[in-house]
């Protein structure tokens, strides 16, 4: 069987069991197996498969066939401007995500934010983007599943940042409390979605990727209340907070920042005009001043 045939093969196949995007899918698995660039296949088309390559090829199909997402099959996400490892371990990073790492990276930098903490890290890319572009900066990443932080810990070794993370387990911000860790700024892309939506959700999702990425408890707020009611235990006076919201929580989640302490909040939109990113600072008590002020950074 020629690259073309099985292309269209497979691309038929992934059609029938209602795959979105399946000419897309079955030739990134093709260039998978063959170690080519997507876009390079056409220039093969009429080059024979060897049995290996055929048998390694209609088994990534039968994986993606029963809706595993395309990046676990492939192993990788861009986040940025780098790779992330992703398995069934973690949630794949999206896009939003990515306007969330440029906020907080804005204001860990106008800040002068020198101790960032990631909560609910997954992959590591919000922790390793912070990293990256905070270069003088250290970066706690937590998250309740050691699955996860096995991941996010490759990712940064990899990556060359893995001396400047430190990975904690527990809920929220109680590992970080239990350290003692205080940091300049915090950033979030918690569980959100309300458990009712679950099951509505894209097979992909729903059936492959961790519920707890995703649970957000009954109204999707636990998080957030988690992190609003807990943020002056770790989150020095004045520090920052940055952190990712579901569809339709903007009004919700600044109700808890507020009662949480927290002023100056404002909401930026992503691709689609969706209210998905809120930042905001700790209040500072009278006489205290906040990070990257010239009497917190001599
Ligand atoms: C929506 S995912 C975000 C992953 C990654 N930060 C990203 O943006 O792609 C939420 C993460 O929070 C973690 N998580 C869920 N419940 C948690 C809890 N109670 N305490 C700490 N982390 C939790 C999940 O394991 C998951 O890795």
């Amino acid at each position: 069987m020629t690259v073309r045939e099985a292309l269209a093969r497979a691309t038929a196949w992934l059609e029938e069991r209602g795959v979105p995007e399946a000419g897309h899918d079955a030739a990134s698995l093709l260039g998978q197996v063959l170690g080519r660039p997507r876009l390079e296949l056409p220039l093969s088309y009429t080059r024979e498969l060897r049995p290996a390559e055929l048998a390694a090829y209609e088994a990534l199909i039968e994986r993606r066939a029963a809706r595993e997402p395309l990046q676990y099959i492939l192993g990788t996400q861009a986040f940025l401007d780098f790779e992330v490892k992703v398995d069934g371990r973690v949630l794949i990073p999206r896009p939003e995500t990515e306007l969330l790492a440029e906020r907080a990276v804005t204001l860990g930098r106008a800040s002068g934010a020198a101790r960032v903490a990631d909560v609910g890290t997954g992959s590591g890319c919000l922790a390793i983007a912070a990293a990256m572009a905070l270069p003088d900066a250290h970066v706690w990443a937590t998250d309740a599943s050691e699955d996860a932080l096995n991941l996010a810990r490759e990712n940064a070794a990899r990556l060359g940042v893995g001396d400047r993370l430190t990975f904690l387990r527990g809920d929220f911000l109680t590992p970080l409390a239990e350290a003692g860790v205080v940091v300049d700024l915090l950033v979030s892309n918690p569980p959100y979605i309300p458990r009712g939506e679950l099951a509505g959700l894209q097979e992909e999702v729903r059936d492959h990727e961790p519920r707890k990425a995703l649970d957000g408890g009954a109204d999707g707020l636990d998080a957030y209340r988690a992190l609003a009611a807990g943020a002056r235990s770790v989150l020095a006076p004045g520090g920052h907070i940055a952190l990712e919201l579901g569809y339709g929580q903007a009004a919700a989640v600044r109700a808890l920042l507020a009662t949480g302490g927290f002023i100056d909040i404002e909401v930026s939109p992503d691709f689609a005009g969706i209210s998905r990113v809120m930042t905001a600072h700790l209040s500072t008590p009278e006489g205290q001043m906040g990070p990257g002020t010239s009497e917190a950074r001599p």
